[in-house]
């Protein structure tokens, strides 16, 4: 696609005119966005680039393993892992606001940058994923906010770092298009969006580990199952959320008084707007089925049949 490789063309002399010969910190978090802006930055400033990546314990499972094993095994990336999961976990402790959650989680994410990255070098420009939806989604002075997507204009008043934002002008179709242009890997650009404060707005009301523990566990299942029946590229974003809820079950003669989880699975192009998934009965039997017989604590499994709008993606 020859307006494609214009972009890529353009951005990597943007990024080198930016940058000069300074150095970049990238937040890596695996997803497509960040991969794509390490893989720019990357190809205009090569080992000028430091990729960091924070382990915040709202991960899906096996996400900071395969972050790992894809930027460190695969590419000639210097990725430098933290793991913050305690730090991140007592600040959301008796939080259950969900623009708090989010206000904390992106705070958190620049001060951890910003200490670790003054431990062992002296990086100048923060380089973020930052979409075009993001800008209008988080609000301007004529547009509404909806939600205060965390990569967009929350720096706090005493950051140093300046920023670099290649991607700040395309929509999800363009980034990918870009990485796969760019030699990223399948399973990375197709990879479906994953929110910068994580599973800590999967778990409704204040996140602890065992509800964590539930969602993790309970989407690896919902992944699993999505991939078997082939419906991977057909669902644009599944996962599943916690609604903070008990309900009433029975398992053998005991009655049972465990949680409620949610699966939202939707169809769509940019996020702007989606369409629940009709994902085949026989399918969503098996999740279900093996939902309550594998995680611990769960009793009741339900299907979110709204379309955005009016119902957000997410369910905070
Ligand atoms: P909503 O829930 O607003 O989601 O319909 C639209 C898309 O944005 C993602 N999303 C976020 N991404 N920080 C992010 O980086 C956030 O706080 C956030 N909230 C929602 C969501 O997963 C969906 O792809």
């Amino acid at each position: 696609d020859w307006s494609m490789g214009t972009f890529i063309e353009d951005t990597i002399r943007e990024i080198r005119e930016q940058v000069g010969d300074r150095k970049v910190l990238c937040a890596l978090s695996g997803g497509v966005d960040s991969s794509v802006v390490a893989i720019l930055i990357h190809k205009a400033i090569g080992p000028q680039l430091t990729c960091m990546f924070i382990d915040h314990n709202l991960l899906r499972k096996g996400e900071a393993e395969g972050v790992m094993e894809t930027f460190v095994g695969k590419f000639d990336m210097k990725v430098v892992k933290i793991d913050a999961r305690e730090r991140f976990m007592s600040k959301l402790k008796g939080v259950d606001d969900p623009e708090k959650k989010r206000k904390i989680i992106g705070n958190e994410f620049i001060y951890v940058f910003q200490e670790e990255s003054a431990k062992f070098d002296d990086f100048e420009f923060l380089a973020q994923g930052t979409l075009y939806t993001d800008i209008i989604e988080s609000g301007t002075a004529t547009a509404q906010t909806i939600k205060s997507h965390h990569n967009v204009g929350g720096l706090p008043e005493d950051i140093k770092f300046k920023l670099v934002e290649p991607l700040k002008a395309l929509f999800k179709d363009e980034v990918r298009k870009v990485g796969e242009e760019c030699g990223l890997p399948e399973e990375i650009v197709w990879r479906q969006p994953f929110p910068g404060p994580g599973l800590a707005i999967r778990v409704l009301g204040e996140v602890t580990e065992e509800k964590l523990h539930i969602v993790r566990e309970s989407d690896a299942i919902l992944h699993d199952e999505i991939a078997k029946a082939g419906l991977k590229r057909e669902v644009w974003q599944y996962f599943t959320a916690l609604p903070n809820m008990k309900s009433v079950g029975v398992m053998g003669d005991g009655r049972t008084y465990s949680h409620t989880v949610g699966i939202r699975a939707v169809t769509s192009i940019d996020g702007m707007t989606a369409d629940w998934a009709r994902i085949p009965f026989d399918v969503l039997e098996r999740i279900s089925n093996r939902i309550v017989n594998e995680v611990e604590n769960v009793n009741r499994v339900v299907y979110d049949i709204t379309s955005k709008p009016p119902a957000t993606i997410e369910w905070e």
